[in-house]
């Protein structure tokens, strides 16, 4: 589906991912009903988490999680600026403000303790900790804080399907967590993605807010012999469909399996590029198997990243940048927040690609293809 020779990311559906989405087309029942319910029970499970919501994005399960927590006007958000700008949007949507804070260092793009703590004002009401790649950066650390503070702990664990630090999944650490099945992601079903929580209460508020706030969904009033609804709250239309929650509930049966790929093209980046001048891999995770939904790298500082960039394109590599710091767009750099760490990364970071059907020959042409930008 692509020009590139080796491209970024890209999205490989086995036929039995595609029988299990074509079921439901067949049933005759298309929106969110069985399969959805078939594919929360399955990743609860799979996660350990007490309360899975299917909804139709990361984007949507973060909202639903900042509201559910309470954030409202007035209120703020200590956010990293080294994420998609979902992350903050997520906060703004409440009235709530992102108040942005640096990462821990240049090889390691998440949310500084630090950096956090001193961000915290009088207003703050949560802390949102960003699983970049999957890794869990510091998030016993967070979490700490959080708890010291008495501030919610949300995850935006968007690329941490598969992600565990010991023996707990990314997005049960805090009180909410959110995951991505965007296209490219581990679990990409198009678009996706699901809210986690252990707390009973801010399940039962998402759910409601996912559909306007009515009080049954489709699926029980299509099978009860009333048709009324109560309406209790304002809500938003964040549902998931059918066809899609039974594609992600296929591809978590090979979750575990793609991942191990993943892992293993990663120690190939580190080995290999260990060896070359002007790059550096990311600090790898102790304890931790991490979703490598992505790969990133830092050139060493004075390498013309456009220029490496350009070139690996030349050879038909398709590299991105994750990601523009969210502080310096236009929306938010009102917030006039000091980040330089954040900026010196997201000047001389490149992701790699990273896909669980590389092939060990493309592998080695993005790594010639490095060293020859390099040298
Ligand atoms: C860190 C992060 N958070 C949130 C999102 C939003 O996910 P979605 O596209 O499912 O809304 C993304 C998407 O790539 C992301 O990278």
């Amino acid at each position: 589906m692509s020009d590139w020779e080796v491209p970024l990311s890209a999205v490989r559906l086995t036929e039995a991912d595609i029988e299990a989405a074509n079921d439901v087309y067949r049933s005759g029942w298309l929106s969110m009903g069985p399969r959805t319910q078939e594919l929360e029970s399955a990743v609860a499970d799979y996660a350990g988490a007490g309360h899975c919501l299917a909804v139709s994005s990361c984007t949507a399960a973060l909202h639903l999680a900042m509201a559910a927590a309470g954030l409202g006007p007035g209120d703020e958000a200590v956010v990293p600026s080294i994420t998609f700008i979902a992350s903050a949007n997520a906060v703004a949507y409440t009235g709530a403000r992102p108040v942005f804070a640096d990462i821990a260092a240049v090889d390691r793009p998440w949310l500084s303790v630090e950096s956090a703590e001193r961000a915290i004002t009088p207003e703050t009401k949560a802390i949102v900790a960003v699983s970049y790649g999957g890794h869990p950066g510091d998030i016993d650390g967070l979490r700490q804080l959080a708890d010291e503070r008495g501030l919610a702990l949300i995850e935006d664990a968007a690329h941490g399907s598969g992600s565990w630090l010991g023996d707990r999944h990314l997005g049960t650490f805090g009180l909410a967590g959110a995951i991505s099945f965007s296209a490219g992601k581990n679990l990409g079903v198009g678009e996706g993605g699901v809210l986690l929580t252990d707390n009973e209460e801010l399940a039962e508020r998402a759910r409601l807010m996912r559909w306007h706030g009515i009080t049954r969904s489709i699926w029980e009033r299509h099978r009860a012999s009333t048709e009324t609804y109560e309406v209790s709250g304002l809500g938003f239309n964040y549902r998931i469909d059918d066809p899609r929650a039974a594609l992600a509930r296929s591809r978590l049966n090979r979750l575990e399996e793609d991942n191990a790929r993943r892992g293993a093209i990663a120690s190939a980046y580190r080995d290999e590029l260990a060896e070359l001048e002007g790059v550096s891999t990311l600090a790898p995770p102790e304890n931790a198997r991490v979703s490598n939904s992505m790969f990133a790298v830092v050139l060493d500082e004075g390498v013309d990243r456009d220029g490496f960039r350009d070139s690996l394109a030349e050879r038909g590599i398709q590299t991105s940048v994750h990601f523009s710091p969210v502080h310096r767009f236009e929306l938010y750099a009102a917030s006039g927040a000091d980040l330089p760490l954040s900026d010196a990364f997201a000047a001389r970071t490149v992701s790699l690609p990273m896909f669980a059907e590389m092939e060990e020959g493309q592998q080695a042409q993005v790594i010639e293809a490095v060293r020859e930008a390099l040298g």
